[in-house]
């Protein structure tokens, strides 16, 4: 389900989002940075100010995850349903270890938001399909359109992982702007 090429994705996408249903079929989507692959059918994020999701999520457990890397123009949906899991569960604590290891003690963890993962989908920009582009022309527009360059820092993968700042980026790296 989750196989090595969507969490190299996920690993390379910052951001993902969360996309709920109220209890009125309303959608909510909302940015998560603070979130993990788990194993290979499981995502976990954090709530951190997510209330709404939470909400929604307690009452229809449907939801969707997408991510894309913005450089390469491509990334996921994974769509499944999701366990609220609180402060007062008992695998709370080890459930949420990961999550409040990055978050430390400025952005406490509510609860996890724990996807059992269903379905896996890819997306792509349109232009890999429409004009045969390449990654690297994909890359290279981003980069004008983003205003950024690209930094080699190191990996040991060959790809650069980008940032202006000179930060590594990316879900594997540090992270704290939640
Ligand atoms: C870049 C960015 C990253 C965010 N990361 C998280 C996160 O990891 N967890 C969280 O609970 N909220 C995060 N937020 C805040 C939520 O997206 C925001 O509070 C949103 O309004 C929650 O909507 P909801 O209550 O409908 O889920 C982030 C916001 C931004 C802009």
């Amino acid at each position: 389900m989750i196989d090595d090429t969507v969490r190299y994705a996920t690993d390379r996408a910052v951001l993902c989002w969360l996309a709920t249903v109220s209890e009125h079929g309303t959608p909510n989507v909302s940015p998560k940075e603070l979130w993990r692959v788990h194993d290979h059918a499981t995502v976990l994020i954090a709530d951190i100010a997510s209330g709404g999701s939470v909400r929604n999520l307690r009452i229809n457990p449907a939801c969707c995850v997408s991510f894309v890397d913005v450089f390469r123009q491509k990334g996921f949906k994974l769509t499944g349903a999701a366990l609220v899991i609180g402060r007062k569960d008992d695998d709370f604590e080890h459930v949420s270890a990961p999550l409040r290891a990055v978050a430390g003690n400025r952005f406490p963890v509510r609860n996890v938001i724990a996807v059992t993962v269903e379905h896996v989908a890819p997306i792509l920009a349109p232009s890999y399909a429409l004009h045969n582009a390449s990654e690297e022309e994909m890359m290279a527009d981003a980069f004008k359109a983003y205003s950024v360059k690209p930094i080699a820092v190191g990996t040991g993968t060959g790809f650069p992982l980008y940032g202006n700042d000179g930060e590594r980026r990316g879900n594997g790296g540090p992270q704290g702007s939640f």
